[in-house]
């Protein structure tokens, strides 16, 4: 069946910031499919009531408390999904956070540049260290970094968001180098670029995100799993070092 290349049953992820919003639609695109989950989040109370929901739906959850910030923390949880499973197949980096409030550059507060950069792009690389020795050894995995359209173009002209914008467009740009030093390795490297979702967290004021979209309506997180499953499965297989944009249409213009 042409739908088998899209399998990841007993496939084994790791997923950051999957206790809400896209990294839940994610962890469930892949748990509704057969795949075993390690969910890692800063957020103790989401992360629990994700795996609890999850587990109901039939899918094998262990969950890790932390922030991808934390190098320790993250280079031991994934090994302990390696000892525990036997192997990694599957990575998301999808953690991230945006500018506390729009801003131009010169009114940027060094703590709000600092965490941003902190959580985004700092965050993308510890997972990524952390996992790819294992998908070395193994001489197999699918990573998944989640950017951002505004990784691809400056959103200044609807949301200046200066740090946010930075750290997505190192995130594609760190994407496209990765998968080349690990394209002759059976690792496929990719980066998921959302446009406007609508999520728990955000937009707090969706009325000029629509107006955005060419679509005239945000995206639901659910409309992300078509492109998880796809990037997470062997149907991409000779994919690597690309973006996926997903975004009603926005970067057409
Ligand atoms: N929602 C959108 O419109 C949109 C658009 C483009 C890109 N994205 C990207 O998609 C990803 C998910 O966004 P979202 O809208 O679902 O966010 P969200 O705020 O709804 O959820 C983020 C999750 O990540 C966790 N998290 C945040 N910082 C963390 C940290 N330091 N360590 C561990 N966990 C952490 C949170 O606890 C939460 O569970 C982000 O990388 C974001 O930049 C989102």
């Amino acid at each position: 069946m042409i739908t088998d290349i899209f399998s990841v049953k007993g496939k084994t992820a790791f997923l950051t910031g999957a206790a809400a919003g896209l990294g839940r639609a994610m962890a469930e695109a892949l748990g509704e499919n057969g795949a075993i989950l390690w969910l890692y989040d800063r957020d103790s109370g989401a992360l629990e009531a994700t795996a609890k929901a999850l587990r109901g739906q039939g899918a094998k959850v262990t969950t890790v408390l932390g922030d991808v910030t934390d190098a320790a923390a993250l280079t031991q949880a994934i090994a302990d999904l390696v000892a525990a499973e036997g192997r990694l197949d599957i990575c998301i980096t999808n953690a991230g956070i945006s500018d506390a409030s729009p801003s131009l550059l010169h009114d940027v507060q060094d703590a709000d540049w600092t965490r941003v950069i902190d959580v985004n792009l700092n965050g993308v690389f510890l997972t990524c260290r952390a996992a790819l020795g294992h998908m070395v050894a193994q001489g197999h995995g699918k990573v998944i970094t989640v950017a951002s359209m505004w990784g691809l173009a400056a959103p200044a002209g609807a949301f200046p968001r200066p740090a946010y914008a930075a750290s997505k467009g190192a995130v594609v740009n760190l994407t496209r180098e990765m998968a080349l030093h690990y394209a002759d390795k059976g690792i496929q490297i990719n980066a998921l670029c959302p446009g406007i979702f609508q999520t728990e967290t955000r937009p707090r004021d969706p009325t000029a995100a629509i107006a955005y979209t060419p679509m005239g309506r945000l995206g639901r997180p659910r409309e992300i799993k078509g492109a998880t499953l796809f990037l997470a499965s062997s149907a991409s297989d000779f994919m690597t070092g690309q973006t996926l944009v997903i975004d009603g249409g926005v970067l057409a213009r």
